[in-house]
């Protein structure tokens, strides 16, 4: 991916050609995300193909909270007792078709985690909210484990994903 691409934040980026086939999510990139991210409800965050300039994929981060309760036990035990944990959603994510399977979707994933652990503020994972099967395999793929009573929703702890940042440093 170095070289050929640049992660930034929304600007004015040409959004009309992008399809990732699915059409909630390029209707929200095209029509919602610079309210969102004007309104401060939402960051968003482009995956840009330097060559052509063209949007490949996208992502959006805001700050959520998460019952203790809806996570695992195991989870539990690596955190304090605190009723109500921060995170971070990961509200939205896509790759345009044409870039599919290289290993974009990942590369957008790891850009959040790496910006939520280099932020000021704190969170202890990383939340999605799968919008169909496949969407959880791909999320199981990339670490993320779901919440016991919501198996949609699926969270990746930070603390391992920052452990295997310090451990394979590129
Ligand atoms: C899901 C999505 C973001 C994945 O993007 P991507 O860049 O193709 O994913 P990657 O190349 O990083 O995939 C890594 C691995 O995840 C798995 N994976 C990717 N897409 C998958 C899918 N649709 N179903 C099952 N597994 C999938 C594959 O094992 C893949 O590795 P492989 O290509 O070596 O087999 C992309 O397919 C997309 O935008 N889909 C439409 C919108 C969507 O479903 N968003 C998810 C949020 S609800």
């Amino acid at each position: 991916m170095r070289g050929k691409f640049v992660i930034e934040p929304l600007g004015a980026h040409d959004r009309s050609a992008f399809s990732c086939g699915a059409a909630p999510l390029d209707r929200y990139l095209r029509a919602q995300a610079s309210q969102d991210v004007k309104r401060l409800v939402a960051s968003c965050f482009v995956l840009v193909e330097t060559a052509t300039n063209t949007i490949a994929g996208y992502y959006t981060l805001a700050a959520t909270s998460v019952p203790a309760n809806d996570l695992p036990t195991e989870a539990l035990k690596r955190l304090p007792r605190y009723p109500i944990l921060p995170a971070a959603l990961v509200g939205r994510l896509a790759v345009d078709q044409r870039f599919h399977r290289q290993g974009l979707g990942g590369a957008l994933l790891a850009d959040a985690a790496l910006r939520v652990l280099k932020g000021d503020t704190t969170a202890f994972a990383l939340i999605v909210e799968a919008k169909d099967e496949d969407a959880v395999a791909f999320y199981r793929l990339q670490g993320f484990c779901p919440f016991a009573s919501r198996p949609m929703s699926l969270f990746l702890p930070l603390a391992t994903a920052n452990k295997g940042a310090t451990e394979h440093p590129r």
